[in-house]
């Protein structure tokens, strides 16, 4: 008897995850990097730093997200969705040629803040790929300081 019932659960829960599949399909975005807007290109950021921010800032806030496996598979890709979505309107990297010069500064203020403060990547992000090192870190912010001093220096 309670065989049978688990049995018939477990079908159920099989039926359930494989008909949310078809509910919604997130639609998936990547679109060409352009030279003209992207922040490493436009700030002629290279080698390691660009990796870094490429591979653990670019999935949730850029136009080039390399979405994981996983992120196709319903439930998890409403989570995964929005939150790449969610990111991508806060601050986007592939747009940062179209901030104005205000805009640019406090992003690269909260850009410092959020990865010094160990807030940025998202948990959701750090359980699978890992937390920064305080290596890594004190690149960005380093990086982000010699950027304001930068656009603090241009006239304007
Ligand atoms: C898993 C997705 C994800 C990853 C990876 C990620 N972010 Fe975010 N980020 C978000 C979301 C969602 C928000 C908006 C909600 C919030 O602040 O929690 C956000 C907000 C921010 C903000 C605040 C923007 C503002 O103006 O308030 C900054 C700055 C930021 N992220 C920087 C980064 C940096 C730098 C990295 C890489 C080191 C990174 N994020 C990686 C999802 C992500």
């Amino acid at each position: 008897m309670f065989k049978k019932i688990m049995k018939y659960i477990l079908t159920m829960l099989f039926l359930g995850l494989v008909v949310i599949q078809f509910i919604s399909r997130p639609e998936q975005l990547a679109e060409p990097i352009d030279a003209e807007n992207d922040m490493m290109a436009l700030l002629g950021v290279n080698g390691e730093l660009r990796d870094l921010i490429q591979s653990t800032c670019y999935d949730c806030h850029s136009n080039q997200p390399d979405y994981p496996w996983y992120s196709s598979i319903a439930p998890i890709s409403w989570w995964t969705n929005e939150h790449m979505e969610h990111g991508r309107e806060e601050l986007n990297f592939s747009n940062w040629g179209t901030y104005s010069k205000r805009r640019k500064d406090h992003k690269l203020d909260e850009i410092g803040e959020e990865v010094s403060a160990g807030k940025m990547p998202l948990p959701s992000y750090t359980w699978v790929h890992g937390k920064l090192s305080e290596a890594q870190k004190k690149m960005i912010q380093d990086w982000v300081d010699s950027e304001r001093a930068k656009l603090a220096a241009e006239d304007n």
